[in-house]
């Protein structure tokens, strides 16, 4: 061995993303992942899943898992995802990823979990009651990832730590087993103003599914009249907005819903002040109410439509499982060999 920098991967660039099927989906994961996902099937292959084996982390009842997946499969397609470009498909249909994950779990060491904050705040209080399975959570996360040697991963900013992880994972398997530039190390794309939505209720917290006041967030599934309430009752400030970003960094509330104007729009946030400066909210959540359901209002309704015929959803699943267990036998065949497996 020389003390040169290892090879690095020479392989095809790969998106790849998914979603837990936990809950409605919100404002902040549309803006953080799934608007990126429909851009970014034109430019690179895409393979997007529903991470069912991740939901099961916390208990869920078994006799609405599959709706829930269907439900986010939904969601993928009503925002623009198109089976015919993109790989779309539910994780338990690919046994391949839990696979790899065990042989991740003997590769990550148990000091580099102990890091993540997600697992800490998941866990609350009482570490020792949850399952091994959020423990292990990233970890079988990384393997959801470098199981198709995705090179890019569109997130939002609270999976940083997690695409972290799984690069020191891909660094370790590939200097531990010999095999330089094997796996990729994968980019965090969380690039954007939607990167982190914040609570409409609280400008420090994120918008999250799990939030119990459902007045925190704008559901996917919302209809007009619903997401137009939100944003009048949305926490501000009494000030007029100002004429620099910078003029918001100690009011989180007024810059949250800036940020979130800037993101519907596809315009900067500077840009949403250059306009607005001067205007209080009184001026500008009107606005944000109007643009927040000229975007969201249809997304909702083509959900709707798209879950009547779950036999149609069920037909698109099937068709990406196939095609991502392609692209997983492969790459999972040759890591048997690798790691000197029996059955390889
Ligand atoms: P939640 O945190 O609401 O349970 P998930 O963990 O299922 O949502 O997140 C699914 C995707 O949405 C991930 O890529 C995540 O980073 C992104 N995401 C979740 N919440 C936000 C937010 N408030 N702002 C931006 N992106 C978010
Ligand atoms: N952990 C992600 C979340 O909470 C979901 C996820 C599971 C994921 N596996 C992934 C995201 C692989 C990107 C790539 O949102």
């Amino acid at each position: 061995m020389t003390d040169q920098a290892p090879a690095p991967y020479q392989g095809p660039q790969r998106v790849l993303s998914g979603v837990q099927p936990t809950g409605d989906l919100h404002l902040g994961n549309y803006l953080g992942a799934l608007v990126k996902f429909a851009r970014l099937q034109h430019e690179i292959p895409t393979f997007i899943f529903v991470a069912d084996q991740h939901a099961i982390t916390e208990w869920q009842d078994p006799a609405r898992l599959k709706d829930q997946v269907r439900e986010i499969t939904a969601a993928y397609l009503a925002t623009g995802l198109d089976p015919k470009v993109a790989t779309i498909f539910a994780q338990s249909a690919v046994p391949e990823h839990t696979e790899l994950a065990w042989v991740f779990d003997c590769v990550a060491r148990v000091g580099w979990l102990d890091r993540m904050t997600q697992f800490k705040d998941k866990a609350g209080k009482h570490k020792e009651r949850a399952s091994v399975g959020l423990y292990a959570y990233p970890v079988l996360q990384a393997a959801d990832i470098l199981l198709y040697k995705a090179t890019a991963v569109p997130v939002g900013e609270d999976q940083r730590q997690h695409l972290e992880l799984t690069r020191d994972i891909a660094a370790k398997f590939n200097h531990d087993f010999e095999v330089p530039g094997f796996f990729p190390l994968p980019d965090a794309l969380t690039q954007g103003p939607g990167a982190r939505v914040m609570s409409l209720r609280d400008g420090q917290a994120k918008m999250s599914k799990s939030d119990p006041s459902d007045y925190s967030r704008i559901n996917l599934a919302d209809d007009a009249d619903a997401i137009a309430q939100k944003v009048r009752k949305a926490r501000t400030d009494a000030e007029p907005l100002p004429e620099k970003l910078d003029d918001l960094a100690a009011r989180p509330e007024a810059l949250n819903l800036v940020s979130i104007y800037a993101a519907l729009a596809g315009r900067t946030a500077q840009e949403v002040l250059s306009e607005f400066a001067g205007q209080g909210f009184g001026a500008f959540k009107p606005k944000l109410a109007d643009l927040a359901v000229s975007v969201m209002g249809p997304i909702g309704g083509e959900m709707r439509r798209l879950l009547a015929d779950p036999a149609e959803i069920d037909r698109i699943l099937g068709d990406g499982a196939a095609r991502a267990r392609a692209l997983a036998a492969p790459t999972m065949a040759e890591v048997r060999k690798i790691v000197g497996f029996w059955n390889s």
